[in-house]
Parts: structure tokens; sequence; C-alpha cells
């Protein structure tokens, strides 16, 4: 039988968009050094991976801003995935060399996230953990301003430049959760494709997965005006699928249709970089309004719990599932599940992402066949199972994704412990 969502006494009428300021271009990243000057800048602390800084990038980011008087240093101990120890390290060394009036990210998700906390936290006061996401955290708002961040992905694929959230894990809880406030969106996105040429095979179909999932996610999501009316105060930047983030995230599926698995197997393709970059941009300012769901609420507990999995073309010192493999590793069975909440927007997406598939007889099968296909033939693991976890430790799976009422408040249909469990299940193996 098919669960709808209760229908709302009062319908919310109103939805909204935010975005940063968007430089996007080849080249883009050697403009930063004047973008920044704009905003009065005198000192100015880039923040980076260690893998990240051998490319070279970040130093060369900081080296722009002498001509422009701005003094400019390079921290480059970000975490990969960062950790609550993480993050407060990265805060320490701020606050130590500080007083910084910008600050620059150049990296993937882990290092826009780590810059995004480094500037909640030197300028309002208090810890992570006051304003964490409630329960975890005490889901605090900033009472201060930040200052301007300016956000340079390296990876195609969180968008992170674009939203509002920072996500950590919090060691001593083994949990991922996250900070989500307005203040926290970077004042301008610089895009530069050619900074995407070194992102290794492994991390571009990891990363592509998560630009895929963020699309699909807030493509599917429960549309605004199913949701109660809220007043003004009550308003958070995800507020359920709408007219405009659909727009961006079918151009992104698009995008991801022609150059997703070029950009894996040729990660020289100069243009495969370049439609996977606007792809990633493009789903950020989707589901950075509009939110996401069940995948994303499952990989927190995938990543979460992790013990023996080493990914190839992370860094290899601990256990990890990348974020884009954890939330690519039930997305087909979670489409297949919310099928019926929304039947032709599941069968257009399937069609954005494939346009020459052939459909199958059973329509619900179409873009999990399709997701799967596309996971194999760019090497994501087969199922849970391939990343270590077995059938004991679905309840555990479970519970961890249930924590995550925030996102499963945006599915397009209730979520009950039993359907995530078969979801899991389900997911063990895919093909
Ligand atoms: N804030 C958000 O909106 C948001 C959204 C989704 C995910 N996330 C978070 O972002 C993190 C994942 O970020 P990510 O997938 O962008 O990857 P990442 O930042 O974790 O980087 C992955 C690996 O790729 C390397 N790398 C990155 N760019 C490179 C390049 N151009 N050349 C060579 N090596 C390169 C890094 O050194 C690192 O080892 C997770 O913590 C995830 O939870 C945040
Ligand atoms: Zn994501």
């Amino acid at each position: 039988m098919t669960s709808t969502n209760p229908v709302p006494a009062h319908p919310e009428a109103i939805f909204t968009y935010g975005a940063p300021q968007l430089k996007f271009g080849p080249g883009a990243s050697d403009e930063i050094g004047f973008d920044l000057s704009q905003y009065g800048v005198s000192r100015a602390l880039v923040v980076t991976d260690p893998g990240v800084a051998a490319t070279g990038t970040p130093q060369r980011v900081a080296d722009q801003m002498a001509r422009f008087g701005i003094e400019a240093r390079v921290f480059d101990g970000v975490h990969v995935e960062p950790t609550d120890e993480s993050m407060n390290a990265a805060i320490g060394f701020a606050r130590d060399s500080g007083p910084w009036d910008a600050f620059v990210a150049v990296g993937g998700g882990s290092s826009i996230d780590t810059a995004k906390a480094i500037n909640l936290l030197l300028t309002n006061p208090g810890g992570l953990m006051d304003y964490i996401n409630a329960p975890v955290g005490q889901g605090r708002a900033p009472v201060n301003p930040l200052k301007p961040l300016v956000a340079v992905p390296t990876t195609t694929g969180t968008g992170a430049e674009s939203t509002t959230v920072c996500v950590l894990d919090v060691l001593s809880l083994r949990v991922k959760t996250g900070i989500s406030h307005a203040r926290l969106r970077p004042a301008l996105a610089v895009v530069d494709p050619l900074l995407t040429l070194t992102q290794p095979a492994g991390v571009t179909a990891s990363a592509g997965m998560d630009i895929l999932c963020h699309a699909l996610e807030s493509y599917t999501a429960r549309w605004y005006t199913s949701n109660e009316r809220k007043q003004p105060e009550q308003r958070v930047p995800y507020c359920g699928a709408n007219p405009v983030s659909d727009m961006w995230s079918e151009k992104a599926m698009s995008l991801l249709a022609t150059s997703f698995r070029t950009a894996v197997r040729h990660g020289d393709d100069e243009q495969a970089r370049a439609d996977m970059a606007i792809a990633a941009t493009f789903a950020g300012m989707g589901f950075g309004n509009a939110g996401v769901h069940i995948p994303h609420a499952n990989a927190y507990p995938i990543a979460g719990r992790v013990s023996g999995f080493h990914p190839k073309d992370y860094p290899a010192d601990e256990a990890m599932v990348p974020h884009g493999m954890s939330v690519a590793l039930t997305a087909p069975e979670a489409f297949r599940f919310t099928f019926d909440a929304a039947p032709e927007r599941h069968l257009r997406a399937a069609r954005l992402l494939a346009p020459d598939a052939e459909q199958p007889p059973d329509p619900a099968e179409f873009l999990p066949a399709v997701l799967s296909e596309l996971m194999r033939d760019i090497e994501i693991p087969n199922g849970v199972a391939a990343v270590g976890y077995a059938r004991a430790d679905i309840p555990a799976l479970v519970e961890g994704t249930l924590q995550q009422q925030r996102l499963l408040a945006t599915s397009p249909k209730p979520v009950t412990g039993d359907d995530l469990a078969g979801i899991f299940e389900r997911s063990l193996e895919l093909w």
C-alpha cells in the first residue's frame, strides 16, 4: 500500500532561494587576489588538505595576494572528511595565527566545511557543540556576522561552495552530523574546472555520485507546499522541492548523462571536467535550497560506523567510506522505495540520466537500473556488504539513519525503521 505524507492543515505557500556570488570558468582561480581586495581584506587564511596542497594550487592562490596588499598564509592541516577533533585543531591554528579578515577554502567539501567552521568559531562565541544540529548539539544560531569566505572547489561533488551546511564526524558519539545556518554560506564561489584535472578517478567517481544524489534527492524531495506553513523565524535553508531547485537539478542530471563516465575514465578531458564542475555547482544550488532525503540519511551511519574499508585514491591511513560512495550505496533501493510517491519524477530523472536506455517493463525498476549500471561502470562497490557490513549490522545502521530526522522529513513519503531495514537489506548487494 502506498503511504503518503499527511495533508497539511495550512499548506506552505512560500519557498526561498539562496546562493553565493559565483565566478565560473577555466582560469577563474587566478583572479582571487583581486576579488578579495574588493572586500577590503588585509589578512587571509587559505584552508586546504595535504593532498590538495601537493597539487600546488593553494600556494598559487596565496601567492596572488601580495600584489593587492593582502598577507596570506596556507593552513594545510584539513582532515579528509573532517571530525570535531580535526576542526577544533584547525580552529585553534586559525585563532593562534589570527586575526584574519577573510578565509579562502581550496579543496573539496572537507576543506570548504573546515573553513566554514573556522569562520563561525572565530567570529562567534562558544564551541562546535553549541552550533551542531540538535539533538547531537545545541543547534544555536550565530549571533555575529561571519567574515567573507571564498570557496574554491577542487573536486566535482559536494556543492559545499553553494550551501549553508558544514558536515563533521563527532568522534566520541560515532555520529556524522552538521551545522546548518544561512550565515555559513560562502560569500563567493570560484569554480575553476582546471583545478579538477588532477582529481583522481576514485575521487571523481565518488564525488560524482554525490552530485547525482544531490540532484535526484532534491528533485524527488517532498514538494514545498506539502509542508505546514512556517512563520518567518522558523524558515530553514531546506524548504523542499520547488520550481527553482527543479531547474538546477534537471540541468545537473543532463550534464552527468554526457560527462560523468568520461570524467572518470579520461580525467584530462577538459570538457567533461567543466561539465562535471558546473553540474556540481548546479546540484548544490538545487539541494542547498530543497534538501536531500533517504540516501543521504543512510550515508551518515554507513560512513560513521566503518571499520575496515580503504577506498582507492583516498588517504590510506584510516578506514573510510567516502561521502559520495556512502550516499550512492543505498540510492537504487531508496528510489525503488520512493517511486510510487512521484512516479513521473522518477521516470523523468531516469530519462535525463540515460536518454538512450530502454525502459524496463516495470517502471519502478527504471531509475534503480540506470543507477546500478552507472555505479558498476565507474567502479563504485557493489552494495553495503562490499564496504564491510553484514546483515547483523542492519539494526545499528537503521538506528543511525533514524537520527537524521531533519533529512528524513524531506522524503516524498513517510519512512519507518522497517522500511529502512528493507532498503539496507536489499542494498547489501546491488547487482
Ligand atoms: N557542505 C556541504 O554542503 C556538503 C555536501 C556534501 C558533502 N559534504 C562533505 O564534504 C566531504 C567530502 O568532500 P569531497 O567529496 O569534495 O572530497 P574531499 O574534500 O574529502 O577530498 C577527497 C580527496 O581528494 C583529494 N583531492 C581533492 N581535490 C583534488 C584535486 N584536484 N587533485 C588531487 N587530489 C584532490 C583530497 O586531497 C582528498 O584526499 C565530506 O566530509 C562530506 O560529508 C559537504
Ligand atoms: Zn552529499
